[in-house]
């Protein structure tokens, strides 16, 4: 039986732990060739070494996303090691969870812009060549909830919401290489990226219709569809995955709200 990413080339950035992780795993589970791309090196290698433990193949190679050389470096190594790329998951984020706007500054805004804008960009420009000449290509940026509405994490928000438009104009300008560009959005995800708000996860939990945060294993197997030859004419397109949260959320605290007065009709 044909693995469902057999023969694929695949790059995945923040991959060291995660949802990156989750990916990683599951891509070379199913059969393909994982260049894992991180920061966090000694993570990285640690999983680069299990997933071959297990008989899949993977590397890891250090990339940090915001700066271009580096992700000239990773496509160089990947089409020498490999032989091409087919998929690349421009997975890496930070986050920056402040009320207030007032008190973003000016580096804190922009190292928020340079990894999770600027870093989906580069590895966009540096990797379509590239697919290019692999004959084709899925591309899948992630973006976040915070991008479908407002959210009190405005830097982050932003670079959610510009994941969007970068994501739709490089599906338009690469169709002719044969290249898909989709965006996944989770909804609140059990990471290291929301160490200590606990509070902040009980009440996106207590706002989510399926009552829950989601483990990294239950995005991977939405961005391996997008990555997968089963979602050949699938581009441009924002897929959420967040338990129901921007969908019906609201209206479930409204039915919630009004069921709870006395004699209450709807
Ligand atoms: N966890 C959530 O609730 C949630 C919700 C929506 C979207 N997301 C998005 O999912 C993606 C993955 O996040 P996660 O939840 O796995 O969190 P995580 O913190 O576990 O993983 C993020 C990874 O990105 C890496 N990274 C950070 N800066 C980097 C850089 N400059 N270059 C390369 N790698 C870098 C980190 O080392 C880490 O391995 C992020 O884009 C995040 O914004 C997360």
């Amino acid at each position: 039986m044909k693995l469902r990413l057999e023969d694929k080339i695949a790059l995945i950035t923040g991959a060291s732990r995660g949802q990156g992780e989750a990916e990683a795993r599951l891509f070379a589970s199913e059969g393909a060739k994982v260049l894992i791309c991180d920061i966090l090196d000694d993570k990285g290698q640690d999983l680069a070494e299990d997933i071959r433990s297990d008989g899949h193949i993977a590397e890891y190679f250090h990339l940090d996303v915001s700066n271009e050389e580096d992700w000239q470096n990773a496509i160089n190594y990947i089409s020498k090691k490999f032989g091409g790329l087919n998929v690349l998951v421009n997975n890496a984020g930070i986050g920056l969870r402040k009320p207030s706007i007032l008190d973003i500054s000016a580096e804190e805004w922009q190292k928020v812009l340079d990894i999770n804008l600027t870093g989906t960009f580069f590895g966009i420009k540096t990797a379509a060549p590239v697919m290019k000449d692999s004959g084709s290509g899925s591309i899948i940026n992630i973006g976040s909830i915070a991008g479908t509405t407002g959210h009190f994490a405005t830097a982050y928000t932003a670079t959610k919401w510009g994941i969007r438009g970068l994501t739709k104009s490089a599906a338009l300008e690469f169709a002719s290489w044969n290249i898909r560009v989709n965006a996944v959005h989770p909804g609140i995800v059990d990471t290291a990226i929301l160490e200590g708000s606990d509070d902040f996860k009980e009440a996106m939990s207590w706002m989510t219709p399926l009552g829950r945060v989601a483990g990294p294993e239950e995005i991977s197997p939405v961005v391996m569809f997008l990555a997968s030859d089963e979602a050949s004419f699938v581009t441009g397109i924002d897929m959420i995955v967040d338990g129901g949260f921007t969908g019906t959320g609201a209206f479930r605290q409204v039915f919630l709200r009004a069921m709870a007065q006395p004699g209450s009709k709807l």
